[in-house]
């Protein structure tokens, strides 16, 4: 594992919402949990590999859902809720330093 830059903190979605980062050399979806925080969890959907960062957020249950078939993808464990996924995404680890946000890659 290695530690990688994904943005600065200003640069961050605001709270609900999800934005994707070129992260040596995948795409990543940082989303904004408000009260809880942010998760990074992979920006493609396993099931067609939609853009997963487009979707709805739920900060109460703290799921992404991809606006292309409609799959919930836990921000925690990365695994889908609901069909028609049924493969898991990636999530990493999140750390903050001065004024950059990291995940381990
Ligand atoms: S592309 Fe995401 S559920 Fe089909």
């Amino acid at each position: 594992m290695s530690r990688v830059k994904v943005c600065e903190i200003g640069d961050a979605p605001a709270p609900g919402e999800a934005k994707r980062f070129p992260v040596d050399g995948r795409l990543v979806a940082l989303v904004n949990l408000g009260d809880e925080g942010l998760r990074a969890i992979d920006a493609i959907c396993s099931h067609a590999h939609y853009f997963l960062d487009e979707g709805d957020v739920d900060a109460d249950f703290e799921t992404i859902e991809c606006p292309k078939h409609g799959s919930s993808f836990d921000l925690n464990s990365g695994k889908p809720r609901s069909l028609p996924a049924t493969t898991p995404v990636d999530v990493f680890p999140i750390m903050t330093e001065d004024d950059d946000i990291y995940i381990e890659v």
